[in-house]
């Protein structure tokens, strides 16, 4: 028995809530998407920008909501594509993959920008962002500088997400960054998935947007309880596909190596023998 009804309807919860992300991608944000079905369905961002795509799971989810929701949007996507200290380095196919799924899939809406943060401050108006996610590099100073060179951009009605607030390790600093930012606007902030902040920076966020605050800041555990749980679902949806594919690849391996044996030459060479050997099983005994 989970304790949530998913016809509930509250100030925080939708049936957004329960759906399951399409692209189950590696990531450390699998836990936030139920939260971020229900935001894209609550605040109808027109501008969305993410600050760090890696793979693309936050993105993907962005782009599924406003595609199943029928919105038009345009959510742009910027990284370099090439990792951080904190991301870990990666190789070219991450983000050929990325590009891959968002022309096949949200050609409509994605919008991929290649390159640091700061090459694209310029060229975004002031006031046009409804949806800004910082989700970069997460030293204090990292943070403190991304969401200072793009809070000119948000809207009046915009609201910035950030993840990792609840994360402690190494050098991360988003959770100090954080403690400071949520005392200057309302706020609200989830506790797993290594924390999502929730800041409503805009002077005229939609009223499902201040309601939610006010609710969530009115009973927080039940909140975070609840989107935990929905969180951990999708986490353990994630884990089972992780491992079908990887007992698929081991079994097409398998495969591979038996076909290389079948065809190579000590095989080959050693036909004969077997054969007589299957004979002499088959003949019958005097
Ligand atoms: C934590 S990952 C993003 C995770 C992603 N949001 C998800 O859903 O899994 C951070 C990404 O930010 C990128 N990044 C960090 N600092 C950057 C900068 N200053 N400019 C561009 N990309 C940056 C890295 O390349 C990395 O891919």
């Amino acid at each position: 028995m989970t304790g949530i009804e998913p016809s509930a309807r509250q100030a925080w919860l939708d049936e957004t809530s329960y759906w399951t992300p399409k692209w189950l991608v590696p990531s450390a944000w699998h836990e936030h998407s139920p939260f971020a079905f229900w935001l894209i369905n609550a605040l109808r961002p027109q501008t969305i920008v993410e600050l760090g795509t890696h793979n693309g799971f936050s993105f993907f989810v962005f782009c599924e909501a406003l595609k199943r929701l029928g919105l038009r949007a345009e959510v742009n996507a910027l990284d370099t594509w090439e990792g951080d200290e904190h991301a870990g380095r990666y190789d070219e196919s991450v983000f050929e993959s990325v590009t891959r799924i968002s022309t096949e899939d949200y050609p409509e809406l994605a919008v991929m920008k290649r390159g640091y943060f700061d090459d694209f401050v310029d060229g975004t108006p002031d006031g046009s962002v409804d949806l800004l996610h910082i989700d970069g590099r997460h030293r204090l100073e990292d943070v403190w500088h991304d969401f200072n060179s793009w809070l000119p951009k948000v809207s009046d009605r915009g609201v910035v997400i950030f993840h990792d607030t609840a994360e402690h390790k190494k050098d991360f600093g988003v959770w100090q960054f954080w403690a400071e930012v949520s005392r200057d606007y309302p706020s609200f902030q989830f506790v797993h998935g290594h924390g999502l902040g929730v800041l409503a920076v805009g002077t005229e966020v939609p009223s499902a947007i201040t309601e939610f605050i006010a609710a969530a800041n009115a009973d927080p555990d039940r909140v975070r309880a609840t989107y935990h749980e929905l969180g951990a679902r999708v986490s353990a949806t994630a884990a089972v596909q992780r491992r079908l594919a990887t007992t698929t690849q081991e079994r097409d391996r398998a495969r591979r190596e038996v076909d290389d044996l079948r065809t190579s030459t000590s095989w080959r060479f050693t036909a004969p023998m077997r054969a007589v050997t299957s004979k002499l099983r088959r003949a019958p005994k005097p």
